[in-house]
């Protein structure tokens, strides 16, 4: 026998080598990219949120006996959260400023949970009365001896153009939406920092990192929060176990536009259209929930096409102007034309 039938060519087997990886990357990118593009037309959150309800940690072992205060729980986002954080087995602090509505989620948490009266505190708070705040905060700290989670959900949304607007209805949504907030998270936070541990949660919006038509105070109002928790997150390094994290959900079933502003500051709103092509609220919240066991920092949560509207603007914003200018037009002529602005999306103007 000759040498070359106990041994190949190595120039050969390198060739094979090369040929075969590059048929599998031939094969494998597409199929790759083809998985990640089916995902992502099913997807209703952004992919870090997504992994961790895949592999992340459960919000039923993770926030289990925490001491979690919500604001604005008497209705939408927040009464949802109440159901799903007793579920899970945390003590609650329920706040807002309908104490009737706050006494009917309680009894509602009370009866579909493990939770005894004492774990949860019905707590009445105007976000608009800032100088409460601190007596408010004092109270649940004397109640419950600290506090692992606050959840700035309290706020109101907007419906009116801009030309049409009265300056005090900037005015009141930056009050009640940012500032608000702000002193909630000032009176709460130096508790946090003392402990060296806790979580600031504040529910921003879609809008607090896109433009939205019939919404320019609203949206204002939420960017501010994404920029100033952004930049206390920041401030906070020292801290690594205060988490602060914003959640950005598109649109979710709620009262929120039933309850929105409009152009004058005490105009009720005078068409509200189904809400039912939105997100359902347990699933906005179920994801919140995931988001806050895994230290998700900032949370997007939308269904298509409005998810994709999110990544377009973080990373092709000229795309996304395009298209916002496209919807933003068709917004403001079904608004003009009395079809109610957020299922105006899937609707034709009216003629007459
Ligand atoms: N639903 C959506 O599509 C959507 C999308 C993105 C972001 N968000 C945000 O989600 C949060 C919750 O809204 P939602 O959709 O659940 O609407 P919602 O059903 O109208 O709930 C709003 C809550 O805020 C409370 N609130 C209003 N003014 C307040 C004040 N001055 N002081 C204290 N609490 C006040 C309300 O309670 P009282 O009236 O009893 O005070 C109510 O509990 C808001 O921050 C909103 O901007 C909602």
């Amino acid at each position: 026998m000759t040498e070359s039938c106990y041994f190949s060519d190595p120039v050969k087997t390198d060739l094979k080598m090369d040929w075969s990886i590059t048929c599998i990357l031939w094969y494998f990118i597409p199929f790759y990219l083809l998985v990640h593009f089916v995902c992502f037309v099913f997807a209703d959150a952004d992919f870090t949120l997504l992994s961790s309800c895949l592999i992340g940690h459960k919000p039923e072992t993770k926030l289990k006996g925490l001491v979690v205060w919500v604001t604005g729980a008497s209705s939408g986002i927040g009464e949802e959260l109440a159901y799903q954080l007793a579920k899970c087995g945390s003590r609650l602090i329920l706040s807002a400023r309908r104490e009737e509505e706050l006494k009917r989620v309680k009894r509602h948490c009370l009866e579909n949970s493990n939770l005894k009266d004492e774990d949860i505190l019905v707590l009445p708070l105007d976000l608009l009365e800032r100088t409460s705040h601190e007596e408010k905060t004092n109270t649940v700290i004397q109640y419950f001896g600290h506090i692992d989670v606050l959840i700035n959900n309290g706020g109101r949304s907007q419906r009116s153009l801009f030309l049409e607007t009265s300056v005090e209805v900037y005015e009141a949504l930056m009050e009640l939406n940012f500032l608000g907030t702000v002193s909630m998270t000032k009176q709460v936070l130096p508790h946090m920092t003392q402990r060296g541990r806790g979580s600031i949660v504040t529910v921003s919006s879609a809008v607090g990192l896109i433009g939205a038509p019939l919404s320019t105070g609203y949206s204002a109002s939420k960017h501010a929060l994404q920029g100033f928790f952004n930049s206390l997150r920041a401030e906070l390094t020292d801290f690594p176990k205060i988490l602060i994290s914003t959640v950005c959900p598109g649109p979710v079933q709620s009262l929120i536009v039933h309850n929105a502003f409009t152009e004058d500051l005490n105009k009720p709103m005078a068409i509200v259209g189904s809400q039912g092509y939105k997100m359902p609220t347990s699933r906005c919240v179920r994801l919140m929930l995931v988001g806050m066991a895994n230290g998700v920092k900032e949370m997007w949560i939308a269904q298509q096409p409005f998810l994709l509207i999110y990544y377009l603007w973080q990373y092709a914003p000229t795309f996304a102007w395009v298209i916002t200018d496209l919807i933003g037009r068709k917004r403001v002529q079904n608004f003009k034309s009395g079809v109610d602005a957020d299922s105006a999306y899937f609707t034709k103007p009216k003629t007459s």
